[in-house]
């Protein structure tokens, strides 16, 4: 059996995906039923074993560690002297948002999108400018509308958008044309370009991921990229992130940001688990792809011959599949209410993500390709069950 087959019990943790009823199966929040590679968990013992854990700051290791994964990985070198230390994405996010826009503007995204962007622009006091991604009822893709984008950013008030690339919840992840006209364009208007790359590792085959910063120089003078372990290693609880920022008076600003609400202090694993990814666990992180795009084509079979309602839309990124359901309803928060209620199966409605998210369904398929098909059943039947 191989290591992404192993059902590795969660119940009874401090985790929060697993904080549910002894009949439910979690398949909501992103993070992985794996255990992470085993270069990070040795470099966590070997720091846990040596037991004084001062104050900390990362180094040039850490930085080039990062630099040399994009090198590697994605064919595209950051500079280390860009790069800003921060316990989260969704903490730079926030002091992005504090920092770079002032309370009463517009922060422009692209719903349906990652819902937290939502709570970090609107719980500070900013006003949420939605470009609404095109959605193809056909083809049962997702476009960009540049000429609406445009009219958003050009609105005097918008001063920051932020982007997800790949594009949590859709699975999509921009093209380098596209990253190249949405930057053209927050360039043109004087908004500053946010792009959350933390799902970034987790692209299979093409098109590939582009990294924004790795654009042209002039296109990346005003853009702010975030980047985590988080995602491809299973590793959210580290709380380690790398924030991207090429233009150095822009990148002051930035860690004023961070420094000001006290985000740029490591934990005691971070720094080490961190390098530990990025220098040691490629070949992990294959053999984690392979297993995501097995557990996708298991599920686009599935879906394809047994829920004929239900229509697979993710594209080749993230282990987050969007699920269109607009067949069966038009109230996806009711009907994962009632799946749960019936089945157990505990999934995510699009409707947090806003947009056309009522039509839509989030499943997490990273966990042994059983727990799948066991969601995928329970699906089957709470789709069942709703219709009559
Ligand atoms: C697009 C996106 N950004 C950020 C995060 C969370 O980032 P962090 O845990 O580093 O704050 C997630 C988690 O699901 C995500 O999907």
């Amino acid at each position: 059996m191989g290591e992404f087959d192993q059902l590795i019990p969660r119940r009874g943790t401090d985790s929060i995906k697993w904080h549910v009823k002894s009949n439910e199966l979690p398949m909501w929040i992103a993070d992985m039923d794996f255990k992470t590679a085993p270069a990070i968990l040795k470099a966590m013992r070997e720091k846990v074993d040596f037991g004084v854990f001062g104050y900390e700051e990362p180094q040039a290791d850490y930085y080039k560690a990062v630099a040399h994964w994009y090198e590697t990985e994605h064919h595209a070198r950051p500079e280390t002297n860009w790069m800003l230390y921060c316990t989260g994405v969704v903490p730079a996010i926030s002091a992005v948002v504090q920092r770079i826009s002032n309370v009463g503007d517009n922060v422009v995204v692209q719903a349906p999108v990652y819902d937290i962007f939502y709570h970090s622009i609107e719980n500070n006091g900013r006003h949420v400018l939605s470009s609404d991604l095109v959605y193809d009822q056909q083809a049962h893709t997702y476009a960009i509308d540049f000429k609406d984008l445009e009219t958003k950013l050009a609105d005097p008030v918008s001063t920051l958008m932020i982007l997800c690339n790949p594009h949590n919840p859709i699975g999509k992840v921009w093209s380098r044309d596209e990253l190249i006209q949405i930057s053209s364009l927050c360039q043109k208007h004087h908004v500053i370009l946010l792009s959350d790359e933390i799902h970034g590792d987790l692209v299979f085959g093409e098109p590939a991921y582009t990294p924004l910063f790795s654009l042209p120089d002039a296109l990346i003078q005003h853009t702010i990229t975030t980047v985590s372990p988080s995602k491809s290693f299973n590793v959210a609880a580290l709380h380690a992130a790398t924030v991207i920022v090429p233009n150095e008076n822009l990148r002051e600003s930035v860690s004023r940001g961070i420094n000001n609400d006290e985000l740029g202090e490591p934990n005691l694993l971070a720094i080490p688990a961190t390098i530990a990814a990025y220098t040691q666990s490629s070949d992990w992180l294959q053999a984690l792809k392979a297993k995501l795009v097995e557990n996708r084509q298991f599920v686009a079979q599935f879906i394809e011959t047994r829920i004929p309602e239900v229509q697979l839309v993710s594209e080749n990124a993230t282990y987050l599949l969007w699920f269109d359901v607009s067949q069966v309803t038009d109230d996806a928060e009711k009907l994962t209410v009632f799946i749960r209620e019936q089945t157990g199966l505990f999934l995510s409605a699009g409707t947090v993500y806003r947009g056309n998210g009522c039509y839509f369904l989030r499943m997490n398929i990273a966990c042994p390709t059983n727990m799948v098909e066991d969601g995928l059943n329970r699906l089957k039947q709470g789709i069942e069950a709703f219709k009559k």
